[in-house]
C-alpha cells in the first residue's frame, strides 16, 4: 500500500440493509473441528491472470495464535481479504467461524476483529474521532459504552497520548497501531491481523507480540499474518506457510523446525584440517567461516564424529547442533531462499 496517499477509506460504507430483520448473527461455529477459519481449494486469480492464490487448504485451530508465513507476494492479504469477504474467489471456499464467505459476512464479521494491510483512516480526524467514528458504524457496538471502549482500546496499543493528534501527522506504526484498537473495539472470538508488526520500530513490535500473547491467553484465536520467521517464531503456535500463493505445510510451529535438522557447528583453530575430517565423518554441505566449520549432521552417533576429530588432532573448541529455525525449515522445505518470487 502506498503509504504516502490520503488516508481516506478504500471501501465504500455498506449499503443501507434490507428492509426486514437484520440477519441474527449466530457466532457458533457449524463444526468447531473445522477451527476457526477453513478453506478448501480456496483459488484467487485476479484479472489480468496473476494466480495468487492456489488451491489453499488452510484449518486453523480454536485458541491458536495461527501465523501465516510467506515471502511477499506469496498471496497472504489475497488470502486474507477472501476470509474477511472483501474479494470474492476464483473458486474454492472458505468458512469463517464455522459460516460460509463472503455469504456470511453480516453474520460473522462483528465478531472478526481485522487489520489488513494499513488501516482506512480519516486523515482530518484525531485517532481518537477515527475509533470513535468507526464504532458507530457497526450496527452491534454500544453507543453508551463507546467512550469507555475506545478509551480502553487506544489505551491497550499504547496510543493514549496520541490520541488527540489529527491521524494523517501519525507515523506508518502509530496508523497501525490505531488500525489493531479499531479491531479491539469489541470482544472478537477472531483477530486477523495482516503484518501487524508493519512499520514498527522494535519496541513497538515487542508491545504488539505481548498484546497478541495476552489476547490469545484471553481465548482469542488469533491469525496474523508476517514476512518475519523469528515474529511467527516468537509469537505463533501453529503456522502455514506460503510461497507462491501455494501451501507449502502447516501444523504446530515447534513440529515444522524440529522436523527440520539443524547443522552441526565445530569451532576450531584448525578448520581445515576440521573440514576435512568432518567430511570423511559423512558430514554434508561443509563450510568454513574463519574459526567455524559447520555442515549437516551425519546420520551416525556425534560423539564419534567429536572423537575422529579429536584423533586427527583437531583442536575443538566448540561442537555443537544448532537448533533448526523456521527459516532452515522453509528452505529445507521450498528449497529455496526466502525470496521474492517474481
Ligand atoms: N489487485 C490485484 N490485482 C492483480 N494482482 C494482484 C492484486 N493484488 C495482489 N496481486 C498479486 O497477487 C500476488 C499475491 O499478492 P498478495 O498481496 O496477496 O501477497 P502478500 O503475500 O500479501 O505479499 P506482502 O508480503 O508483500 O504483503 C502478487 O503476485 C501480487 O502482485
Ligand atoms: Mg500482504
Amino acid at each position: 500500500m502506498d503509504e504516502s496517499s490520503a488516508t481516506e477509506p478504500e471501501r465504500a460504507p455498506d449499503p443501507e440493509p434490507a428492509p426486514g430483520p437484520e440477519p441474527t448473527p449466530d457466532p457458533e461455529p457449524v463444526d468447531a473441528r473445522d477451527g476457526v477459519i477453513a478453506t478448501r481449494a480456496l483459488t484467487k486469480r485476479y484479472r489480468g491472470g496473476q494466480l495468487a492464490v492456489d488451491g489453499l487448504d488452510l484449518t486453523v485451530p480454536t485458541g491458536s495464535v495461527f501465523g501465516f508465513l510467506g515471502p511477499n507476494g506469496s498471496g497472504k492479504t489475497t488470502t486474507i481479504r477472501m476470509l474477511m469477504g472483501l474479494i470474492e474467489p476464483t473458486s474454492g471456499a472458505a468458512r469463517v467461524l464455522g459460516h460460509p464467505m463472503p455469504r456470511a459476512a453480516r453474520a460473522v464479521l462483528p465478531h472478526v476483529g481485522a487489520l489488513i494491510e494499513g488501516p482506512a483512516l480519516y486523515g482530518f480526524l484525531s485517532g481518537r474521532d477515527n475509533l470513535l467514528r468507526y464504532d458507530a458504524a457497526d450496527p452491534v457496538a454500544d453507543p453508551r459504552t463507546r467512550r469507555t471502549r475506545v478509551a480502553a482500546a487506544l489505551d491497550r496499543v499504547g496510543l493514549t497520548a496520541a490520541a488527540g493528534k489529527k491521524a494523517k501527522a501519525y507515523s506508518l506504526g502509530m496508523k497501525q497501531r490505531l488500525g489493531l484498537a479499531a479491531a479491539l473495539l469489541q470482544p472478537r472470538r477472531l483477530l486477523v491481523l495482516d503484518e501487524p508488526t508493519n512499520g514498527l520500530d522494535p519496541q513497538g513490535m515487542r508491545e504488539i507480540r505481548s498484546l497478541v500473547r495476552e489476547l490469545a491467553s484471553d481465548g482469542t484465536t488469533v491469525f496474523l499474518s508476517s514476512h518475519l520467521l523469528d515474529e511467527i517464531e516468537q509469537v505463533c503456535t501453529h503456522v502455514a506457510v506460503m510461497a507462491q500463493g501455494r501451501l507449502i505445510t502447516q501444523g504446530p510451529v515447534a513440529e515444522l523446525a524440529a522436523g527440520t535438522r539443524g547443522r552441526l557447528v565445530v569451532t576450531t583453530p584448525d578448520p581445515g584440517e576440521a573440514a576435512r575430517v568432518l567430511k570423511e565423518q559423512g558430514v554434508g554441505d561443509v563450510v568454513i567461516a574463519e574459526d567455524q566449520v559447520t555442515g549437516e549432521p551425519p546420520e551416525r552417533d556425534l560423539a564419534e564424529v567429536n572423537a575422529a576429530l579429536v584423533a586427527a588432532g583437531v583442536r575443538v573448541r566448540g561442537f555443537t547442533v544448532e537448533r533448526a529455525s523456521l527459516e532452515d525449515a522453509f528452505v529445507a522445505l521450498t528449497g529455496e531462499g526466502f525470496d521474492v518470487a517474481g
